[in-house]
């Protein structure tokens, strides 16, 4: 997999970054003790079990259990090969890979995506010379002022204008000598008749940026009362609109310091808030919350504050979020505009004031579930009995302290016994928790194996005790092939450069879960002295000889089964040899 890129650029690498200032991009860490530790960005939960050792330059979770170095961060969390992560931090800290050594398919790929990139770049920049100095931007300018943008905020989100002509990007990007198949894949343009012509015309154009401020997409509405009304970049190799949020580079920072995330459905709500002051935003992209949005929000804030409009899709679409907001363990209110208002008319009208009263007055999910339910179904019997069953499962996800709550407002808002709910309630728990100690199970593959792993553990955080253990062949008896095969690895990392670090240990293991396996194990500190050592290896040779004997026996008697005089007599004799060396032991 990583056989074009030098393993000692990759150490080089390894030993620039902090893999703490690389995570930190994406998730919040806090400082616990000699590690950092923050909720895991990779799946659902509610105490931080993401640990992160700057020392060893390690992550491992102990919820989920994936873990490895910095490079398996970016993979997962990016979703992106091994090279092209090796590429991202090497860009970013200046050191220069020989890239003629990829597989002509993932240097096609990575080359891809990043022209594209350099041509968004390009084309926000051309989009936004338009609005700003051409006379084909008069129409945007006066729309921009006219709608209150301000020219401050047109400046922070590079916000541009396309003219009416069918082909000035195109034109444009000629000149610069662009592809234009290229310029067609970052979805700018569209191929006609051997032709091609701009995808966005007459249009007030907003970049989408990603957390690393690449332009990787854009939206543009129209002036007028045209259709439709808002465009946007189909997806492409660096665009997904599930997985991007408007602004969330802008929003992120602002988010960490007030631990909440607004989240609006328009372009323009979510300007008219950053007019007022209000940041931490960010705006779907036309779709509706999807489970990889909330991950990624998760890492920045501990509360999202869902701002619909008032109208029932606004409200549906709310609604249909909020099991994923319990799911990945995410805080969540909704903020209900009134009748008629969308973020934006309401915070030129009533101003930042009015939207932060409004704010303190959201109402968390299992209330807002709870009056919404009630007021669909009615309260007749049908309708308790409907109401029970929309939310049992939204409160058996909590908590015990608040479970026991709402079941208590649930009841005496619908006027019945309590235990008729919590019964409810309790029925649609333990389907969840048969589910979760079936996952449970299946992660549990390198459960057994103690000795062995222990083994392992001080070769990394005893490394003096590494030449007895390649002397006396110690890893060639291991059992567990996958063990085995990280001990090799670390034997041959200490023979070529006489010490151990994990993160250039993990970076030369190729599957992930035993990556996640490694971080585990070396992020459990053990303090190890010769004598341990030795304690735990005479532990394991016990272990290694009374496998062997079982497996003599077991040929005794099949020799002897098979009246095999001479094959019996060598084993016997072999199984005396093995017991007196178990004996000297
Ligand atoms: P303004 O009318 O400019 O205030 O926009 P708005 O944000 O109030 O519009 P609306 O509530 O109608 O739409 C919210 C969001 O949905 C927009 O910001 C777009 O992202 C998306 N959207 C709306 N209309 C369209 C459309 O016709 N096509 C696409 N692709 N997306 C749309
Ligand atoms: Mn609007």
């Amino acid at each position: 997999m990583k056989g074009f890129i030098p393993e000692d650029k990759i150490a080089e690498i390894l030993h620039a970054v902090s893999i703490i200032d690389v995570i930190s991009e994406y998730v919040s860490l806090k400082k616990v003790g000699r590690n950092h530790s923050a909720l895991c960005p990779f799946h659902s939960e509610k105490t931080p079990s993401f640990t992160v050792s700057e020392e060893k330059q390690i992550f491992h979770c102990f919820g989920c259990g994936f873990g490895g170095n910095v490079f398996s961060f970016l993979m997962r969390y990016h979703n992106i090969s091994f090279p092209e992560a090796v590429q991202d931090l090497a860009k970013r800290y200046g050191i220069v890979i020989p890239t003629k050594r990829m597989s002509p398919g993932e240097r096609r790929k990575f080359e891809e995506r990043e022209n594209i990139l350099k041509i968004n770049r390009l084309a926000s920049e051309y989009f936004y010379n338009i609005l700003l100095h051409a006379s084909e931007g008069q129409n945007g300018r006066e729309y921009l002022k006219k709608r209150g943008i301000s020219r401050e905020i047109i400046d922070r989100f590079t916000l541009g204008y396309a003219d009416g002509s069918w082909n000035s990007l195109v034109q444009f990007l000629s000149k610069k000598k662009t592809p234009l198949s290229l310029v067609e894949k970052a979805g700018l343009i569209v191929k006609k008749r051997g032709g091609y012509y701009d995808r966005f015309r007459e249009r007030i154009v907003f970049p989408i940026l990603d957390v690393c401020q690449n332009v990787i997409g854009f939206g543009g509405r129209v002036l007028d009362q045209s259709l439709p009304k808002y465009l946007n970049s189909p997806d492409t190799p660096v665009y997904n609109k599930s997985r991007s949020l408007y602004g969330i580079h802008s929003a992120k920072s602002f988010c960490r310091t007030t631990d909440s995330v607004f989240v609006a459905e328009g372009y323009f709500d979510f300007l008219a808030l950053n007019c007022h002051g209000i940041d931490n935003v960010v705006a779907t992209l036309g779709t509706a919350l999807t489970r990889e949005h909330i991950r990624i929000l998760k890492g920045y804030a501990g509360t999202a504050v869902l701002v619909f409009d008032s109208d029932e899709a606004g409200i549906k679409a709310a609604q249909r979020s909020l099991p994923l907001f319990t799911e990945e363990k995410m805080e969540v209110r909704i903020l209900v505009l009134p009748e008629g208002h969308d973020p934006d008319t309401f915070v030129f009208e009533y101003g930042r004031e009015g939207f932060v009263k409004l704010t303190e007055e959201s109402l968390g999910a299992i209330p807002f579930l709870m009056s919404y339910f009630i007021a669909k179904h009615g309260l007749s019997i049908e309708g308790k009995a409907r109401i029970i069953d929309d939310l049992k499962t939204s409160i058996s996800a909590l908590d015990g302290v608040k479970r026991s709550l709402y079941v208590k407002e649930l009841a005496e808002r619908l006027n019945i016994e309590e235990s008729v709910v919590l019964e409810q309630v309790r029925k649609a728990t333990s389907k969840d928790h048969k589910k979760k100690d079936a996952e449970d199970r299946k992660t549990g593959i390198f459960a057994d194996y103690k000795i062995e792993k222990g083994i392992l553990q001080m070769m990394v955080q005893f490394p003096p005790i590494v030449p007895y253990i390649t002397k006396e062949r110690i890893v060639e008896d291991f059992e567990n092939p996958v063990l085995k095969k990280i001990g090799q690895l670390i034997l041959q990392v200490f023979r070529d450069t006489g010490e151990v670090i994990v993160s250039d240990i993990i970076a030369r293991i190729d599957d992930h879960k035993h990556k996640s396996l490694m971080s585990s194990l070396f992020l459990d500190e053990q303090i190890w002295d010769r004598g341990k050592c030795f304690k735990r290896i005479d532990q394991f040779r016990r272990g290694v000889n009374k496998r062997r004997g079982k497996i003599l026996s077991q040929k005794i008697k099949e020799a002897q089964k098979a009246n095999d005089y001479n094959l019996l007599m060598s084993l016997v004799k072999e199984k005396n040899h093995e017991s007196r060396v178990s004996r000297d032991l």
